[in-house]
This record gives C-alpha cells, structure tokens and sequence, in this order.
C-alpha cells in the first residue's frame, strides 16, 4: 500500500523535474536515501553531491551507495551544507533537496538548526539553475521543536515572488505535528 509519506510524496515531486545527466544535491545526506534516490534519476552522465556533518551519515551513505553499484554518481562529503557554494558553480544545479531533522536511529540532538539551514536554501538557491527545483522537507515538534519549522517557513513565505515560486503543502489529516514538504522553483 501507498501511505504517501513526505518522502514518497517529495519523490513524487523531484521525478517530475529531475533527469538524466542533471545535478542534484543531497543537502542532508543521513541515511543515503534520497542521495541513492537522486543518483537512479541523474543516472551515469548526472551527478549528485551529498553533505552530512555526520560521519557515520556518510558512511551509511557511501556504503548504501555503493551496494547499488551508484557510487560513481555520487560524492559524498563531510561538510555542513553552508558550504555547498564550495562545490558547484551559481546557476549550474538542477535540483536541490533538504530533508531536515536528525539522522533516523542517531543521535536526535545532532539535527538542522534555523541558523544554518536558511543560510545554506540561500547559497542553495543562487546554485540552482534557472528552472531548478529545491525541496524542503521540514519537521516540527517531539526532538525537533518549532524553531527551525518557524524560521524557515517565515524565510520562504518572504521569498521574491518575482524569482522564486515556493509551494507549501499541508498533510491535514495527519495528527501530532505531521512534517511539511516545501517545493521552491526558481523562476526563469
Ligand atoms: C532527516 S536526516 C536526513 C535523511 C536522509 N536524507 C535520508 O535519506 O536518510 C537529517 C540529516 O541532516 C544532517 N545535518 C544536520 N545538520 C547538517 C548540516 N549543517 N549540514 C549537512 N547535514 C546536516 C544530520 O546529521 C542528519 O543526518
């Protein structure tokens, strides 16, 4: 059974946008599923570029990666997000994603913050390519609080609409803080 879950649904989503031979990056990399994800989409001519300040996250992710035969697409880093404007020229990205929160079965203290996660959409949306797409996935409540989900829905909702056409989408039925996937073009 389909129970569209925000990664289902967010995948839904990014299949739409993202092809072959594209750049992707995997903002949060975790458990490797959505850089495993973005890699079957870009395929051998594509090439994704994944963060985690985890190491064990990118370890999981090298490893998962290299179980699909897909560690060729991808590079997988040690580095916070912030500094994604390192490796990819402005205007060269064709989709980015952010799926915020703690690395599930990890420590839920070491997660996204506000600070760094609107610092690293802003870089984030200067490398997207005119037409790229950006996710969001955002999570609230229990570990994660409200703070992160406040201050980036505030910083989004402020967005040119000029440039950027953002989409927020609402699970209404789902009880006790159900997360929020955000879609952002950049207008062209
Ligand atoms: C919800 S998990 C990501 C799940 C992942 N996309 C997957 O498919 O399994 C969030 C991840 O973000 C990572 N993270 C937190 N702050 C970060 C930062 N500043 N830069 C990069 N990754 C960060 C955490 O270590 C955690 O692994």
């Amino acid at each position: 059974m389909k129970r569209h879950t925000i990664v289902e649904y967010t995948h839904d989503f990014l299949r739409k946008y993202i092809g072959e031979g594209n750049i992707c990056i995997d903002a949060t990399a975790g458990n490797g599923n959505d850089t495993e994800f973005l890699c079957g989409l870009v395929g051998s001519e594509g090439k994704v570029i994944a963060f985690d300040i985890q190491e064990d996250a990118v370890n999981t992710t090298r490893s998962l990666l290299e179980m699909f035969g897909l560690d060729e697409i991808a590079e997988v880093y040690l580095d916070s997000h912030v500094n994604m404007d390192a490796y990819a020229e402005p205007d060269s990205v064709d989709g980015i994603v952010f799926n915020l929160g703690y690395l599930p079965g990890g420590d839920h203290s070491i997660c996204t913050s506000a600070e760094t996660t609107i610092a690293a959409i802003k870089k984030g949306l200067t490398l997207l390519k005119p037409d790229g797409v950006m996710s969001v996935s955002v999570y609230s409540g229990k570990d994660s609080g409200f703070d992160e989900k406040d201050a980036v829905l505030s910083f989004l909702e402020a967005l040119d609409s000029k440039d950027y056409t953002v989409i927020k989408n609402e699970f209404i039925n789902k009880p006790n803080h159900p997360p929020i996937p955000v879609f952002i073009f950049k207008n062209y």
